[in-house]
């Protein structure tokens, strides 16, 4: 079954290269990003890990857990991060979850069989503190992720869930934002005291809350 929007992300156990995980219990309150990648070993991965390992700050800075995941094992996931920080210049710096059963592959619906029979796709589902699915995306094996637009979205979710705003097309933090349809303008002049613009009466362009 696939996972939605605002489905509740199932809940697991796994070996990872930092101990069990008991997946809702390691999350706690912080946010989540839950991603996989096909294969330990190849090349697009090994530039994506490096690149969540140097963009761990960032993650922490929001309150979001990051973890990978593919369906090698621990021990190939230790010997890769290896080569991790031996290339990319940045060691492993979060849990790596190994899923040689498939088990955690198939809950997340992360292997796409007209792609690939039996390795993951690079899935990335972004999970808010209240345990629920607030993005997916799928990308396919031979394109590395942009992990700066998975912080652009979290900063755009964080937002929505402070300020009731939500971002415009290709928003970037300090931008303007929009508030949202469901705040009347009564409402708004006491969330927004220092006011807004009305372009529409459906579109009200305020500066980016703090
Ligand atoms: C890679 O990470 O380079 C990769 C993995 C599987 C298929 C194609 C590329």
């Amino acid at each position: 079954m696939a996972i939605r929007l605002g489905d509740t992300a199932p809940d697991f156990t796994a070996d990872s290269t930092s101990g069990p995980i008991s997946f809702h219990e390691w999350l706690g309150s912080s946010w989540g990003v839950l991603f996989s990648h096909p294969k330990d070993f190849t090349p697009v991965c090994t530039t994506e890990l490096g690149e969540v390992a140097r963009l761990k700050p960032e993650f922490d800075k929001r309150n979001v857990k990051v973890a990978g995941l593919s369906v090698d094992s621990v021990a190939d996931h230790k010997r890769w991060a290896g080569d991790i920080e031996e290339t990319q210049g940045t060691a492993l710096n979060f849990p790596l979850l190994a899923d040689p059963d498939r088990k955690i592959s198939t809950l997340y619906d992360m292997i796409h069989p007209n792609a690939d029979n039996t390795l993951t796709v690079r899935s990335v589902f972004i999970i808010g503190p209240d345990k629920k699915v607030k993005l997916s995306i799928t990308y396919p094996a031979s394109t590395g992720r942009n992990f700066d637009e998975i912080l652009r979205v979290i900063d755009s979710l964080q937002l929505t869930a402070k300020h009731s705003v939500a971002t415009p097309v290709n928003w970037q933090h300090g931008g303007d934002v929009i508030i949202v349809p469901s705040v009347s303008d009564e409402d708004a002049k006491t969330k927004f005291p220092g006011g807004w613009k009305t372009v529409k009466p459906y579109l009200r362009i305020v500066r980016q809350p703090e």
